[in-house]
């Protein structure tokens, strides 16, 4: 069994108001992430993923609990468990606006103690691989937002840290850029070459480049697994039904009455019926209500299911 890189104890964080009605921002939270696992941190707004990175990266205390960067203890020693991080948070882009894209990367390298020399090609691939090479003689201010982020978590990359904490990187830009900071961060992933946190409301972003997701809502985990394991958990039961036609009064109560409905929908001159299963009898036992109101069944299947259903799914049953 490996070391794990990171590990949280027990971590709370408690922001202290003047009048009281102290916030529980993190409540008991206990994981460990592996070298070189890509972990994906989801939950509702104010469930406290920022501040779990936050006391990650040692920018706040805890109020109560342990982190261990790499065996270090990041709350008696963060200079010694910060070696090994880099972190893009929220909204901060952390780069020298006078600086250029390749300034910038430079910089960064060159605060890690690292020679130009050795780190050219790095930074060249960086560029590359962000899609920046256009734009790496320009100013960062003169960027645009979407083009500073991505430069942002370059310049996080270029450090060379084992551990990459990213808060919501992709949070705030449209779609084509969103688009290429995903597809940077998966090239990333799947070198296997870093342990990378990232929090994110985009399930895609997650989804696509994370293999486990922790997912937390008001302070505490309520999931924690692999985003495989959770999208075969729900696929096995949601199916599909179409049939020809309207559903009649009394087959749509039925249905309410015994199956989880996930959709009914009515396109056209057909109906489509996605419902939730516990056991694979409770087929038949649908196939009975439709046939029972002479409905034309026209196809069954399986339902995809994506991580925004899984996540609304768990936080509305969850934690409270
Ligand atoms: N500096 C602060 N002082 C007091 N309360 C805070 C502070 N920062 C965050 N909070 C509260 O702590 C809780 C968790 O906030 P946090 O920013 O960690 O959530 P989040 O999951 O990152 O939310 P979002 O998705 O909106 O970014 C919220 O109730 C928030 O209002
Ligand atoms: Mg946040």
């Amino acid at each position: 069994m490996t070391e794990p890189v990171l590990e949280a104890h027990h971590l709370t964080k408690v922001y202290k108001q003047r009048r009281g009605n102290d916030v529980v921002a993190v409540d008991d939270i206990s994981f460990s992430v592996q070298k070189n696992e890509v972990v994906g941190l989801l939950g509702p707004n104010g469930a406290g993923k920022t501040t779990t990175i936050k006391c990650l990266c040692t920018l706040i205390g805890p109020t109560e609990g342990e982190i261990h960067i790499n065996g270090a203890d990041a709350i008696k020693s963060p200079r010694l468990a910060l070696k090994h991080v880099a972190a893009v948070l929220e909204g901060n882009r952390n780069i020298y606006w006078r600086l250029s894209v390749r300034e910038n990367l430079e910089f960064f390298a060159g605060l890690q103690g690292l020679p130009i020399r050795q780190v050219r090609s790095h930074i060249d691939q960086l560029i590359e691989l962000f899609q920046l090479k256009e734009k790496e003689r320009t100013e960062a201010r003169k960027l645009s937002r979407g083009m500073q982020q991505k430069l942002a978590v370059a310049c996080a990359l270029v450090k060379g840290t084992e551990v990459l904490l990213l808060d919501e990187p992709t949070l705030g830009l449209d779609v084509g850029m969103s688009h290429e900071l995903r597809f940077a961060l998966k090239e990333m992933a799947q070198r296997g070459e870093r342990t990378i946190i990232v929090s994110s409301h985009d399930m895609s972003v997650v989804q696509d480049i994370c293999e486990r997701v922790i997912i937390i809502n008001s302070g505490r985990i309520v999931t924690d697994d692999k985003v495989s394991n959770l999208l075969k958990l729900f696929q096995a039961s949601a199916y599909r039904f179409e049939i020809e036609g309207r559903l009649d009064e009394h087959q749509a109560s039925r249905l309410q009455e015994r199956f989880e409905m996930l959709k009914i929908s009515e396109p056209d001159y057909h109906t489509e019926i996605e419902v939730e299963l516990i056991n694979g009898s409770q087929i038949y036992e649908i196939m009975e209500i439709l046939k029972a109101g002479d409905s034309c069944i026209k196809a069954i299947d399986r339902r995809e299911p994506d991580l925004e259903e899984i996540f609304l799914k768990i936080v509305k049953g969850g934690a409270n």
